[in-house]
């Protein structure tokens, strides 16, 4: 191996520079050259990329967003896409590609290596934390500080105005992010696309905690759930239903994606990556790296695709228990 190619790619996620940093800064440990392709796949099909060495990547590491810059591109999709891109991999003499990013990225990078033998390796970077063969994605802790910032701020204007609020975070298809910062963030309900469970048991819900004495709530829904409403006509129906509640609602969207990475974001993106190049150097591919009970292991990429990473779904059992 002389050279590894690196991208991150899909929704940006906190932390994806102190990643490529952990990355450039290994190739130099083990004196490999290291390029940086733009904009995803995006930039490798437009053979857009930039040598990187130890000093390219100072000061990075403390910034959100990413430096290489990231973009969901549909014409990797196609098989001219992907034939376009492993060439230009092949003219800039690349032995093996570092996809940072989610499952779009990794099942991209995957047909990539089978079509057009192109080692590549995954490191999971995704706010919403729904990859399987990792604990934690890369940008998950810290969206999550990010939402309880934000949700602690409105609870002191819910609470000052007796009002529900009803506050929309981000998770496509996974409730990780609404379930954690449900808890972390003392919620009234927490809505999860892994567990519907009915416009009924709301309802109910929230006259119990009018009844008990509360006088303001926040419930927590997640882009994903599976209730049949979105966030704005589930406050509507709470209104109509339980009238003396003043319902807002507030879509907190893409702030969740931005900010300084969290320590935790940081040490994990360090560790994922000094690994990935290891692994590279030790001949592995089309594996990705994750960590499991605190360890940096590796997993097929196949199997991190098809697997399905599973939600603590005790965890709403204690929101029943502390939203008494
Ligand atoms: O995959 C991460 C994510 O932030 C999801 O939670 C959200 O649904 C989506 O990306 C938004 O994507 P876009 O950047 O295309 O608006």
């Amino acid at each position: 191996i002389n050279r590894i190619g690196v991208m991150t790619s899909g929704g940006d996620a906190p932390g994806m520079n102190a990643a490529i940093r952990a990355v450039v800064r290994s190739c130099a440990y083990y004196n490999i050259e290291c390029i940086g392709f733009k904009r995803g796949f995006e930039g490798i099909i437009d053979g857009d990329y930039m040598t990187l060495n130890a000093r390219s990547v100072r000061n990075v590491i403390n910034h959100g967003g990413t430096f290489l810059k990231s973009a969901r591109c549909p014409e990797f999709k196609t098989k001219e896409g992907r034939e376009k891109a492993a060439a230009n991999l092949k003219a800039a003499k690349v032995d093996a590609l570092i996809l940072i990013g989610g499952d779009g990225t990794f099942r991209g990078g995957l047909a990539l290596s089978k079509e057009h033998d192109i080692p590549v390796l995954g490191v999971p970077g995704t706010i919403d934390n729904d990859i399987f063969g990792t604990n934690f994605t890369i940008g998950y802790d810290t969206a999550l500080n990010t939402v309880l910032g934000a949700v602690d701020k409105i609870r002191d204007t819910a609470s000052s105005h007796n009002r529900l609020f009803f506050v929309e975070v981000m998770g496509r298809d996974a409730g990780f992010i609404a379930l954690n910062s449900g808890i972390g963030s003392g919620a009234e309900e927490i809505l999860i696309p892994e567990e519907n469970l009915g416009l009924d048991r709301l309802l109910n819900s929230l006259e119990r905690s009018r009844r008990s004495g509360k006088t303001s709530s926040i419930v927590i829904v997640s882009e994903g759930d599976k209730i049949g409403k979105n966030v704005f006509e589930l406050a509507e129906y709470v209104k109509e239903n339980l009238p003396y509640y003043d319902a807002k609602v507030t879509v907190l969207g893409h702030i969740q994606r931005g900010g300084s990475p969290t320590c935790f974001d940081r040490v994990l993106a360090s560790r994922l990556c000094v690994k990935a190049v290891e692994l590279i150097l030790d001949g592995k591919r089309d594996i990705m790296v994750g960590t499991i009970k605190n360890k940096i292991q590796a997993c097929e990429l196949e199997k991190a695709l098809k697997g399905k990473p599973s939600i603590n779904k005790d965890l709403l059992r204690i929101s029943d228990i502390l939203s008494v």
